[in-house]
């Protein structure tokens, strides 16, 4: 059912824990399932990703998509990490099965809420950046109507 990647991601997590005096911070959660995740990313002054932890209470599926997420977006720009998104971190990990395609879009609407975080706090405008969902379950539930 699941990939090796993805029981890779799930059994060995890179990058977990937290940054300290993050040059920005993301958390956002499925009230559906209660899942949370939560994004650090440490950003120099050419604006690139120089480090990126994370922290999940959630599913196996959250873990592997939230370690590959941060592997992707350790040394890219922000306009670089935001073409991050989920399917390009569902790709990396060679699939996920349908019913947890959701749980990758924690992973990518919590890095948008880390760069929000970011630009907010250097009045920066990051392209087609906007403001984040605490729960992305809100648009699971528009899709689904
Ligand atoms: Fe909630 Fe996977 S079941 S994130």
């Amino acid at each position: 059912m699941y990939s090796e990647k993805v029981m890779d991601h799930f059994s060995n997590p890179r990058n977990v824990g937290e940054i300290e005096n993050a040059s920005g911070v993301g958390t956002v959660g499925n009230a559906k399932c209660g899942d949370i995740m939560r994004i650090y990313l440490d950003i120099d002054e050419n604006h690139v990703i120089r480090d990126c932890k994370f922290k999940t209470f959630g599913c196996g599926a959250a873990v592997a998509t939230s370690s590959m997420a941060t592997e992707l977006v350790k040394g890219k720009t922000i306009e670089e990490a935001m073409q991050v998104t989920n399917r390009a971190v569902m790709e990396a990990l060679d699939g996920l099965p349908p019913v947890k395609v959701h749980c990758s879009l924690l992973a990518e609407e919590a890095i948008h809420a880390a760069l929000w975080d970011y630009a907010q706090k250097n009045h920066l405008v990051i392209k087609g950046l906007e403001k984040p969902k605490e729960d992305i379950h809100e648009d699971e539930r528009r899709e689904e109507d």
